[in-house]
């Protein structure tokens, strides 16, 4: 299917990085939130971007930039935004019924060929579908954060999905510059559930006294070629977000490795969250440097 119009749902952290991408693109985008205000944050924070990474460096004029933002319209009236869609992507809070909820309402106003696709990290995409009476049109892309920047794509196929809709959302991804790789809707799809255990053995090498947080991510950066050390990735993902996406992988796996380690239960219950509030295995300080939390 030729996408022309492409609609995306919350303009968050996500959903703006979409939007940049899906622009960036060629594609003619309608930005959908809840209130107006969100939106108005949204197309500053792209606009801001278009001018500081793009415009500024010399990459493009200032006439292709402001053609580029043109491309992106947006709404506060999802019936309107999404009635002629070809194809949509959701990217609201991480609720599954608020989910089965929105997708339920675009079943009604979409037309019958219009894809509908789903953010989620963690949630079943196969649920999501089933709120929906088009199942085979129904897809995951999981972007990752920040979606203007990162060129992986997980697309994530829940049962009974057709071909032709896994083609269309590989077709939509590299359209964006992307690169899609395809997943069977099972928790942490690739990536998270990979990254678990790492993460969950870095935690308890930490607890153990086995090395320090600093060390262990120097010893991954310089030994393993990893661009950013496991203790320092858990930062930038957040707390919260691991445990939401480990407890879902454990869930389906039962592997002692993707098991939720203590440390970041305690972590949370110290109200440290990562990265978000400055507060993780770092202390991340105004000054923009960071230096290591004693645990004990
Ligand atoms: N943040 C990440 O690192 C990351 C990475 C990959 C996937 N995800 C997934 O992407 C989705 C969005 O996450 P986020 O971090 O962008 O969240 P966010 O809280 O930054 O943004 C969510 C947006 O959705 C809007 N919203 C709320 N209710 C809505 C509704 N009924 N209709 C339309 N918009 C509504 C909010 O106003 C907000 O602008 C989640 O499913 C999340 O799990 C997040």
């Amino acid at each position: 299917m030729d996408v022309k119009k492409l609609i995306i749902l919350g303009s968050g952290t996500m959903g703006h990085g979409i939007a940049q991408a899906a622009i960036f693109g060629g594609f003619d985008v309608c930005l959908y939130d809840i209130a107006q205000n969100f939106l108005d944050k949204a197309k500053d924070k792209i606009k801001g971007s278009i001018e500081k990474h793009f415009v500024a460096k010399g990459k493009i004029t200032k006439e292709e930039g402001d053609a580029i933002f043109a491309r992106l319209k947006t709404y506060t009236n999802l019936e309107e935004a999404a009635k002629d869609a070809d194809f949509v992507i959701e990217a609201v809070p991480e609720d599954l019924a608020l989910k089965k909820k929105i997708f339920a309402e675009l079943d009604k106003i979409c037309p019958v060929h219009t894809i509908l696709a789903t953010n989620t990290s963690v949630l079943p995409v196969t649920a999501i579908a089933g709120a929906t009476g088009r199942q085979d049109k129904v897809v995951g892309t999981h972007f990752f954060n920040p979606a203007a920047v990162m060129k992986l794509v997980e697309v994530v196929l829940p049962i009974g999905v057709a071909e032709e809709t896994v083609e269309t959302a590989f077709a939509v991804a590299k359209k964006m510059g992307k690169v899609p790789v395809k997943v069977k809707d099972t928790p942490g799809f690739i990536v998270n559930r990979l990254l678990g255990p790492l993460y969950m053995e870095a935690a308890q090498m930490v607890l153990e006294g086995t090395a320090t947080a600093e060390d262990i991510d120097t010893a991954m950066r310089l030994g393993a070629g990893h661009p950013m050390g496991p203790c320092e990735l858990a930062d930038f993902g957040g707390f919260d977000v691991i445990q939401m996406a480990q407890d879902a992988v454990f869930d389906y796996t039962h592997s002692e490795a993707s098991k939720l380690n203590i440390l970041y239960r305690k972590m949370l219950e110290a109200g440290r969250l990562g990265r978000k509030n400055g507060k993780g295995f770092y202390d991340y300080l105004p000054d923009g440097t960071k230096k290591p939390f004693k645990l004990f």
